[in-house]
C-alpha cells in the first residue's frame, strides 16, 4: 500500500513545488532586533565575541533603529550600559538613566514603525551584576543571595520610569517570582494599562549567554542558578509559563531558542497568549564563528535556525540578525 504509490518526493521535484507546499514562513514583521546603547560613547564600540554587533551610542543606535525599521523588523528590545553602577541599580529608574533617555529617542525616532520594548533587569544596573538586589544571609559565612520580593520593589519602580520614558513593551527577564503580576499593578495603578509586558518565562541557566555578558560588561561573578532554570527542565517551564499568563503576562518567551525547541512547542501547546523565543547571544555567536572560519554556510545556517525556530512554534523570534534575515527574506532570498 505504501511506495509505489506514495512518493513524498512528488513534493520536492522543483522549486516551484517546494515552494508551494513550504509548511513555515519567515516574516520580516515576525523578527526583533535586541540593540545594546552604552553611556558616554563617542563612537561605537564592537563586541568582539559578537562579529557585527556593537554598543551604540545615541546617535548609532538611532540609525539602528531606523534602519531596522526600513527592513520592515516587528520591533527593537533595548539593552543599556550605564556608566555608573550601584548595589540597587539605581540606573535603571532614574528618568535620566541611558535606557530609559534612549528609550524616548526610539520612541520619537521610530514609535509609530515598530514596537519599541524594553530590557526589565537590574544585571546592567547592579555593581554586583545579578538580576535583583541582595540579601546577607543570617548565617555568618554564607553568601548573599537575591531578595525577590525587594526585588519586585525595585521592577515595579523600573517598569513605571520604562513607560514613562515611552515603551511599548516591557521584557521582564529578571526570573523573579510574582514579577509579572506585581509589574502589571504598578502599571495599572498609574495609568499605564497600554503597556505591554513580555515575560521571559522559561529563562534556562546556562552557556549561551556568555557574550551577552561582554555586550552588557557585565559584573557577575558566579551564576543565576537560584532564579533562573535548569536546562534538563521541560515541565518546569510549562508551569512558569502558566503562572505568567495567569499574573497577565499578555506575551511569554522561552529562551534561549534552538537548544529548547521542545519547551518551545509545549509552551505554544499550553497557552492561548503569543510565544515567543530568544536566539541568544552564544546561538548567534556559534554560527558567526563557524562562518568566520569558512566551515559553515552563514546564510543558510542563519535562515534554517530561524525557520527551525518558527516551525517549534515561536510567534515573534529575537535575533541579532533581524534586520539582515528581514532584508534577505523581502527579497525572496
Ligand atoms: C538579563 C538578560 C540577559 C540576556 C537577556 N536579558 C542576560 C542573562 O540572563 O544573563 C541574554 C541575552 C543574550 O545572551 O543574547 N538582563
Amino acid at each position: 500500500m505504501s511506495f509505489p504509490v506514495h512518493r513524498p518526493r512528488r513534493l520536492r521535484q522543483s522549486p516551484a513545488v517546494r515552494r508551494l507546499v513550504s509548511e513555515t514562513d519567515l516574516v520580516a514583521r515576525r523578527l526583533v532586533l535586541p540593540l545594546f546603547v552604552r553611556e558616554g560613547l563617542a563612537e561605537p564600540v564592537p563586541i568582539s565575541s559578537m562579529p557585527g554587533v556593537v554598543q551604540h551610542t545615541m546617535d548609532s543606535l538611532r540609525r539602528a533603529a531606523t534602519d531596522a525599521a526600513e527592513a520592515g523588523v516587528g520591533g527593537v528590545m533595548l539593552f543599556g550600559v550605564p556608566a555608573v553602577r550601584d548595589a540597587i541599580g539605581s540606573g535603571a529608574d532614574d528618568p535620566d538613566g541611558i535606557l530609559n533617555l534612549a528609550t524616548t529617542a526610539l520612541a520619537q525616532e521610530v514609535g509609530d514603525a515598530l514596537v519599541v520594548q524594553t530590557d526589565l533587569c537590574l544585571d546592567e544596573f547592579t555593581d554586583h551584576g545579578h538580576c535583583g538586589v541582595l540579601r546577607q544571609s543570617q548565617e555568618p559565612g554564607s553568601a548573599a543571595s537575591v531578595d525577590n520580593d525587594a526585588t519586585l520593589e525595585r521592577y515595579a519602580a523600573m517598569a513605571l520610569a520604562q513607560a514613562r520614558a515611552g515603551s511599548g513593551m516591557l521584557g521582564l527577564s529578571g526570573m523573579m517570582d510574582g514579577q509579572v503580576g506585581h509589574v502589571r499593578a504598578a502599571l495599572d495603578a498609574e495609568g499605564f494599562t497600554d503597556t505591554l509586558i513580555l515575560a521571559y518565562s522559561a529563562k534556562y541557566a546556562g552557556a549561551f549567554y556568555g557574550p551577552f555578558r561582554e555586550a552588557v560588561d557585565s559584573q557577575l561573578k558566579g551564576d543565576r542558578r537560584t532564579y533562573q532554570m535548569d536546562p534538563g527542565n521541560a515541565r518546569e517551564g510549562i508551569r512558569e509559563a502558566l503562572l505568567d499568563v495567569e499574573e497577565g503576562a499578555d506575551v511569554v518567551m522561552v529562551k534561549p531558542a534552538l537548544p529548547y525547541l521542545d519547551v518551545l512547542a509545549e509552551v505554544r501547546a499550553s497557552v492561548d497568549v503569543p510565544v515567543w523565543a530568544y536566539q541568544v547571544s552564544g546561538e548567534y555567536a556559534m554560527v558567526e564563528a563557524a562562518a568566520a572560519s569558512g566551515w559553515i554556510d552563514r546564510r543558510g545556517a542563519i535562515l534554517e535556525s530561524l525557520t527551525a525556530i518558527r516551525r517549534a512554534g515561536a510567534d515573534v523570534t529575537l535575533t541579532y540578525w533581524a534586520a539582515e534575515a528581514a532584508r534577505w527574506i523581502s527579497a525572496g532570498r
